[in-house]
């Protein structure tokens, strides 16, 4: 296992380009399956899970073409011969649940072991199986899995509500949509960017969806679609953790290739807290600040997003006075925050949705376990802002998200290197 080794104190200078977001990445794969041509994706961040994405493609029969330098990926779904998914991929990608609404609409059936929860939270997938029988699929459950049947051998449009907003139920409904008979109207819809990211390209291939980005989303289903191209958007969560480090080390630098409007509440928030940022178009340069404490509830967007509160939760804990960090959306995700106490942080766990943080403390290199990838992050986060030396294993947590991290921050001056074991 890989592990990290960062020596803090290095102020940081010059610039960072963000990656293709992740969570959009994902979901463009899963919806070439729809399609009955080839389809190209551009600015595509090769990381750990979108690599086992490609091996869940490979392994249906499609035929997937990388090229790392041109960050390109080709899919061509022409060869997709099986509508079951390997279970070994499935357990190694929560986000696997993705490929099962393109597989049900494109064949009429899916079978699939449960993906499974994970540290950050159950993560259950009963919004996912309730919208698929809506759908006019039967649902049988098998051996740690489920089976999907159209019971008419083609889906068919429907009403869906969502009792809860979920990021993936909004996006797999949407895409198992697209080939139902009718039209099919989502209520209660998430409106993260990758949303109406992953609509724009489907309408490209054909597809009938409108309000997307909103809480209502209507497809119009049609018989087949075609291929198309698509950018990856800028990743939203790098860019705003990248925010947070240069605001943690006291750092001027800019974080190139973003879309700031894509970070919903999360630049107020600290701008209200103190920080001094500059905000472009497509970039965001961060200053040196004087900051302090501003408590923060996570909120589906545009509210402040879950994926940043650990590294916001680590600024917090370098500003003056104290704030209550309430975690709304997953129970698991502020476990990380002992390791932080290890460091010398002062964070008072009250329930596992919410934290006090008494600021500011110092912080000292200690030994680390990244439990998940937003998390893990942050613990490199620590590291540079601690003094001597941090050590965090588990790292393949981290490679799961963020692309060649590494030699991405020793550009920017970070004493990083990763040990191979
Ligand atoms: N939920 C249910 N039943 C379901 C689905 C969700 O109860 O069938 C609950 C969840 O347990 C959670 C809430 O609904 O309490 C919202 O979860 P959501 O479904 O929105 O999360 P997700 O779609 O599984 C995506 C991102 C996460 C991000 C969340 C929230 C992807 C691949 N994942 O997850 O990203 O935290 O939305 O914004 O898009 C990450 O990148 O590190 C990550 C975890």
């Amino acid at each position: 296992m890989d592990k990290f080794v960062i020596n803090g104190g290095a102020k940081l200078s010059g610039s960072i380009s963000v990656s293709g977001a992740k969570n959009s990445a994902l979901k463009i794969l899963a919806a070439t399956i729809l399609s009955d041509q080839k389809c190209i994706i551009n600015n595509f961040p090769f990381i750990e899970d979108t690599n086992n994405a490609i091996e869940i493609l490979r392994n249906l029969g499609a035929t997937v073409d990388v090229d790392k330098v041109k960050k390109m990926v080709i899919v061509n779904p022409v060869g997709i011969n099986k509508t079951s998914l390997d279970s070994l991929l499935v357990r190694k990608l929560r986000s696997s649940i993705l490929f099962a609404g393109p597989i049900l609409a494109k064949f009429g059936q899916v079978e699939m072991k449960h993906p499974g929860g994970c540290v950050i939270g159950k993560r259950p997938i009963d919004l996912f199986l309730d919208g698929f029988e809506k759908l006019g699929a039967e649902v049988e459950f098998i051996d740690d899995g489920f089976r999907l049947k159209a019971k008419f051998g083609k889906l068919k449009g429907t009403n869906i509500f969502f009792p809860q907003i979920t990021v993936t139920g909004t996006e797999t409904m949407m895409m198992t949509a697209v080939l139902a008979e009718g039209k099919t109207i989502l209520n209660n819809c998430a409106m993260e960017p990758e949303i109406p990211a992953l609509a724009d390209y489907l309408n490209k291939c054909g597809a009938k969806i409108k309000g997307a980005g909103s809480h209502t989303i209507e497809i119009e289903g049609v018989e087949k679609i075609h291929g198309s191209y698509f950018d990856v958007i800028p990743d939203r969560i790098e860019a705003g953790t990248f925010v947070v480090m240069g605001l943690a080390t006291q750092s001027e630098i800019k974080i190139e290739n973003c879309n700031p409007e894509h970070l919903g509440a999360f630049l107020p928030i600290l701008q209200k807290a103190g920080a001094r940022l500059e905000v472009g178009k497509d970039y965001i340069i961060t200053k040196p600040s004087q900051m302090k404490a501003v408590s923060v509830v996570t909120h589906e967007y545009p509210g402040f997003a879950t994926d940043l509160q650990s590294p916001y939760t680590l600024l917090m804990t370098q500003v003056q006075n104290q704030s209550i960090v309430h975690e709304a959306i997953f129970e698991g995700r502020l476990f990380f925050t002992d390791q932080l106490n290890s460091m010398g942080a002062n964070i008072i766990m009250c329930d596992p949705h919410r934290v006090v943080v008494n600021g500011p403390t110092k912080l000292y290199g200690k030994k680390l376990t990244s439990p998940d990838l937003r998390a893990g992050i942050t613990m490199v986060l620590a590291g540079m802002i601690a003094e001597g030396t941090t050590t965090i294993e588990n790292i393949y947590q981290i490679d799961r998200g963020y692309e060649n991290i590494e030699a991405r921050l020793q550009k920017l001056g970070v004493d990083i290197k990763r040990i191979t074991s």
